[in-house]
């Protein structure tokens, strides 16, 4: 089992075979516990005084667990969120992990939640984490992170690549935060490592787009308006807050999954612009490395479905806009 491989080809690394060095899954450095076995619970951090106030202390993870390729899924069972060893998750309690650990609404904490349960279309009414590592179902190919399924695999690695980690941090354009800019930049680059342009179908390239999404609008704080950032993301944001009609921010919840679906086919022209805000490298670099909710973060507030739609709906404008100046070139 491991945790952390590196390539030869980071970015365009297209296969978990192009892996050449794997690490120890549990690091040493990551755990401050032996190794062991957990069940629902860890032996070592689920040890709580109060048993009704869980902790939700950091234990990585162990030999025999199951784990994704999604780092914020796997931050969740590495917390105790989700049951420790990764398996048996009913929707129920990954909407209810979502909601507790990231403070995502209600509302889209089940969109997610039973979405994703959806989406891989497994009888019964559990799924273990390294479900989703089913490949082309949820997952798919030309993730930043990790590397693609082999050509014969039917599961992808559900590990981060390091190097990979490491090539798309340096798309931060002041070394300290990831912006909206520097994360398309970072997904462009990485579509462009495929011969006859970008190989996600549209499905998947929404989901591709909506993970950088969910990231800024989570993980990402306000930035002020004289960091670098700041100013190359108001300075490149086109997307403008033009006063709203009815339709173009539909108050009813059913209205606004409709829009979402009508926008992924037809595209968005009027949605407001998010807040401009940047992930810090080092909350990025411990999500997806270490699989941690990082130490200090807290979320600044309740994530909702609206904000991950105008995230989202930028970061489609953004990615169209630079994807065309590279066919110009
Ligand atoms: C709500 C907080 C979430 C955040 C911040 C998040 C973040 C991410 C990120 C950054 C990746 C890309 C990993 C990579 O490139 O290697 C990813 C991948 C993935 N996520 Fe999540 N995710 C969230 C929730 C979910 C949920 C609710 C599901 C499904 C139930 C899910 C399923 C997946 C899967 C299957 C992948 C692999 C896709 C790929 O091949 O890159 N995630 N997620």
């Amino acid at each position: 089992m491991s945790t952390i491989t590196t390539s030869t080809l980071p970015v365009c690394s297209s296969s978990s075979s192009s892996t050449i060095a794997i690490a120890p899954s549990t690091p040493s450095s990551l755990s401050k516990f032996p190794s062991h076995t957990h069940t629902r619970i860890c032996p070592y951090a689920d040890t709580m005084v109060d048993k009704t106030k869980p902790t939700h202390e950091y234990c990585p993870r162990q030999e025999g667990d199951s784990r994704s390729p999604c780092p914020a899924l796997n931050a969740l069972a590495n917390h105790g969120y989700l049951p420790r060893d990764g398996r048996k998750i009913d929707p129920d309690t990954l909407e209810k992990a979502l909601i507790d650990a990231f403070q995502i609404s209600h509302t889209f904490a089940y969109l997610l939640a039973h979405g994703g349960k959806f989406m891989l279309g497994q009888k019964g009414d559990t799924f273990s984490l390294e479900d989703l590592a089913r490949h082309n179902i949820v997952e798919h190919d030309a993730s930043l992170f990790h590397a693609d399924a082999g050509s014969r695999d039917e599961y992808a690695p559900n590990h981060p690549d390091q190097v990979m980690v490491r090539t798309v941090l340096k798309e931060s354009s002041d070394g300290s935060t990831m912006s909206p800019d520097n994360f398309v930049a970072a997904r462009v680059k990485r579509d462009s490592c495929y011969e006859g342009g970008p190989k996600l179908d549209l499905v998947h390239h929404e989901i591709a787009i909506g993970e950088m999404g969910l990231v800024l609008t989570i993980f990402g704080t306000p930035t002020p308006p004289s960091t670098p950032n700041s100013s190359a993301f108001l300075k490149n944001n086109v997307t403008v807050d033009r006063p709203v009609s009815f339709l173009s921010q539909p108050k009813s919840f059913l209205a606004r999954i409709l829009k979402y679906i009508w926008s992924i086919f037809f595209g968005t022209s009027t949605t407001p612009s998010p807040p401009p805000v940047a992930v810090s490298n080092d909350h990025l670099r411990t999500l997806i490395e270490e699989e941690r909710i990082p130490e200090g973060w807290k979320p600044v507030k309740s994530t909702g479905l609206t904000d991950a739609y105008k995230m989202v709906s930028m970061l489609k404008k953004k990615i169209k806009e630079q994807q065309e100046q590279t066919k110009k070139r």
